[in-house]
């Protein structure tokens, strides 16, 4: 049973929780893998600086090329371009495995990266990039591989969701709504990659190029933001049978002039039906509504932002990452959890 050596990047709102989440289940998750777990650092530029979460001094570093020169799988939370992107590079070329949330660094230097990560035969797992704790980049690179997505319509940032709901059904302000979603831990460093359409600019970059095997480029991405929608707006809106949505919008297009056939991806505020199920996402919550030829109408639903659901997700790709370690291919067919008692339950009438 060997010990795999895992460095996390970051201590903010993400990473806090997944350095907490490693300490307390790492011997639970250790059994799904068939290989320990150890946390063996985690780099922050400032030892002191206040954290959700209380991680043990002794873990604390400001090296963080020693730590990825000794892991077999870096996670990097710390955000940003550089040194994001060098530390992701020294770690694919050190033989580390490695997981990202950095939807900015995927959108701009994804395919770098990749074939960074084809060359040296090593993986780069994102589940964490879009949408949160929504399993969608697993679907999308894997479950509906062999079908053909027609449209994305996407509520992937859920600062922005938040905002428009609380104008919409509790009468604020974007500067109070955002002000709230701020201090629940929702909105980037700088807000205005929220409320400007930029983080759902580079999610809708990372989409579109998953579902249609493809590069799309984030300025290639049409971007309009929030700013704009006035209360007057969101209320006609809903007397009218719509709800106001920052959507991203990725989808296959014919060129009308040209009849070049293509795909477009785009981000701004859009009138969704009030029957339409987008129209039900409330809140910080992110969805993504996609069509498809082969399967129809799928939706996945979930939290779209927050510390401890995106450690959720990031956890999922420490776990596959593991696995890919011990066995060299995902998953372990074996069940690790044979002492959990099936209890006898007659059928009861429960309200869910
Ligand atoms: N600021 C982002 C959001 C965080 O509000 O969705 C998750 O990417």
């Amino acid at each position: 049973y060997r010990n795999l050596r895992i460095a996390l990047l970051g201590a903010g709102a993400v990473g806090a929780q997944v350095a907490a989440l490693l300490l307390e289940h790492g011997d639970e998750l250790a059994s799904r893998v068939g290989a320990g777990l150890e946390l063996v650092g985690v780099a922050v530029r400032d030892l002191d600086a206040p954290r959700s979460t209380e991680i043990p001094r002794e873990l604390l570093t400001t090296d963080a090329r020693s730590l990825i020169l000794g892991a077999d799988i870096v996670i990097e939370l710390m955000g940003g371009i550089e040194p994001a992107r060098e530390y992701l590079m020294l770690a694919l070329n050190s033989g580390a495995d490695v997981i990202t949330a950095n939807k900015a660094l995927l959108a701009t230097h994804g395919p770098e990266l990749f074939e960074e990560a084809e060359q040296v035969g090593a993986q780069l797992y994102y589940e964490a990039a879009v949408g949160g704790a929504i399993p969608i980049i697993r679907p999308l690179r894997d479950s509906l591989a062999g079908d053909r997505v027609h449209r994305i319509l996407g509520i992937v940032n859920g600062t922005t969701n938040f905002i428009l709901d609380r104008m919409d059904r509790e009468g604020d302000s974007l500067e109070e709504a955002l002000a709230a979603a701020t201090e629940l831990g929702y909105a980037e460093a700088d807000p205005t990659a929220d409320i400007e359409g930029f983080d759902a600019a580079q999610k809708a970059a990372i989409l579109a190029s998953l579902a249609f095997h493809t590069t799309v480029p984030l300025d290639m991405v049409h971007r309009e933001g929030i700013t704009a929608i006035t209360h007057e707006q969101v209320r006609s809106a809903r007397e009218a049978g719509f709800v106001v949505k920052l959507l991203a919008v990725c989808e296959r297009v014919t060129d009308p002039e040209t009849g070049v056939e293509g795909v477009s991806a785009r981000v701004h505020p859009a009138l969704v039906p009030q029957s339409h199920p987008l129209a039900a996402v409330h809140g910080a919550n992110n969805a993504v509504f996609l069509e498809a030829e082969a399967a129809g109408s799928l939706m996945f639903y979930g939290a779209g932002a927050g510390g401890i659901q995106t450690a959720s997700a990031v956890l999922g790709d420490v776990v596959s990452a593991a696995r890919r370690h011990v066995i060299g291919g995902p998953g372990v067919a074996e069940s690790t959890n044979a002492d959990l008692p099936i209890l006898p339950m007659s059928s009861v009438v429960t309200r869910y």
